[in-house]
């Protein structure tokens, strides 16, 4: 197998440094907004569990072995699978359906992300005695027609801008110093939401298990929610990975990716879920969850209005910076291969991404046709194939070599994890797709 020279390339400088990089590409949405809400439309404690399992098992294997190719191959995604098998340039297709993952993901992800930022003004016309936000509120922003559209395209608008002036690397940077402070905001909110009275019965909801609830579809949803979340499946991390320094032991970096990641999640449940328990509101409220239940828990809270702000704000910066990640796939791709300006391949890229992202803003059905689509077939399928294309096909000691680097020798990373990879991962995700098409039982 050829290996490129990383001399050539810009890589991450150090290895926490690419740590910070890989939790900015992670956390988003997925983790305050997509993660609550699909708990709640899945019962609770029986989907954490799903998710967790699914996180351990194939979440971090797919993620240690997008790593390991885009390491090893030092390319784009595209030709990074093209050239990792010799003589089988198809597998390439796994960098094609990663763009089309990219586009879909990004014109619903849109949707949502204009939700953030009028949110902001919102909260922040509330904090300065306008109208309080209430759950008509969001009802006027998700089922409007001019006003979720002009928000989705100056959200779209901005992503592109800052694409074209290639000031990812600096939205990395605010991204951060900002994460930090996110995360304590969520704590603040957890901590604020668990000291409500009845906020018991939320912390239940989210840990007290009930394995009735666990059948296809709730396995199908958590497998989707791992791929999307950790930004698996795709490409994203492959391309991510060719810019790991050598010294960096990709196991336990995977790890400790998917741990942050995870207790973001996890915080925002816990702030959202005793909340909504508290003020006798929906588990199962959709898509609106996080809108309608962060202003209650800092509504009685004194300088809540700020807060409430604060929160939108900081939640906006994670988003630009995830999007800015999924816009780079495509980009990249049109202008290394197809040989277009950054200019050109921006708006490209933004324009069908608008295009698509009105049917979802306009239409629920088209919201959730792109959703599904993304998250639970393409994300799954593609990690499929780069599971099958690291542990099976990558010629003889590839997978274990680059996973031995950086002084794990011949430890765990490079004779347990494999087996993971070859094995265990590959059956699961197989078993989980086919269950949901009601071809397997168990
Ligand atoms: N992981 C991000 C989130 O949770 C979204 C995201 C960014 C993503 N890049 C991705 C999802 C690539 C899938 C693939 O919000």
């Amino acid at each position: 197998m050829k290996t490129n020279p990383p001399q050539t390339r810009d890589g991450f400088g150090s290895g926490l440094g690419a740590l910070a990089a890989l939790v900015g590409s992670a956390v988003g949405l997925g983790n305050i907004w997509k993660f609550p809400y699909l708990t709640g439309e899945n019962g609770g404690a029986a989907f954490v569990l799903t998710y967790l399992v699914c996180v351990i098992l194939v979440g971090i294997p797919v993620m240690v072995a997008e790593h390991a190719i885009g390491r090893r191959m030092r390319q784009n995604a595209v030709q990074a699978y093209g050239g990792v098998v010799p003589g089988q340039k198809f597998w390439s297709a796994i960098g094609i359906s990663g763009l089309l993952a990219a586009v879909l993901i990004m014109a619903f992800y849109s949707d949502v992300a204009g939700w953030v930022f009028a949110y902001v003004f919102k909260s922040g016309w509330a904090a300065f005695g306008g109208p309080a936000l209430t759950p008509d509120t969001f009802g006027a922003i998700a089922g409007g027609t001019i006003e979720p559209l002009a928000w989705q395209f100056g959200v779209l608008a901005l992503t592109t801008t800052i694409i074209v002036a290639g000031v990812s690397k600096g939205i990395e940077r605010v991204t951060k110093i900002l994460m930090p402070l996110l995360l304590g905001l969520l704590l603040l909110s957890a901590l604020r939401a668990l000291t409500l009275p009845g906020a018991w019965a939320g912390v239940e909801y989210l840990f007290r298990l009930d394995f009735t609830k666990i059948g296809p579809a709730v396995l199908l949803s958590a497998l989707g929610l791992a791929f999307f979340k950790l930004s698996l499946g795709m490409g994203t991390m492959t391309t991510y990975g060719s810019y790991l320094p050598d010294k960096t032991r990709i196991v336990p970096n995977a790890a400790r990716v998917a741990l942050a990641d995870t207790l973001v999640s996890l915080l925002a449940g816990l702030a959202i879920f005793p909340a909504v328990f508290a003020f006798g509101g929906q588990p199962a409220g959709g898509p609106g969850l996080l809108f309608n239940t962060i202003p209650l828990i800092f509504g009685q809270m004194p300088g809540g209005a700020w807060f409430t702000v604060l929160f939108f704000v900081l939640a906006a910066v994670a988003t630009v910076g995830a999007m800015a990640s999924l816009f780079e796939v495509p980009v990249a791709w049109l202008v290394e291969k197809k040989k277009m300006t950054r200019l050109m391949a921006a708006l490209t890229t933004g324009g069908t991404m608008f295009a698509l992202g009105i049917l979802a803003t306009l239409s629920p059905f088209f919201f959730n046709l792109f959703d599904f689509t993304s998250s639970n077939v393409l994300l799954p399928l593609g990690g499929l194939a780069i599971i099958i294309v690291a542990g099976w096909l990558m010629p003889k000691g590839g997978l274990a070599d680059e996973l031995g680097k950086g002084g794990a020798g011949t430890r765990w990373d490079s004779q347990l994890v494999p087996v993971f990879v070859k094995f265990i991962t590959p059956v699961l995700v197989l078993l989980i797709l086919l269950n949901s098409l009601g071809l397997v039982k168990f």
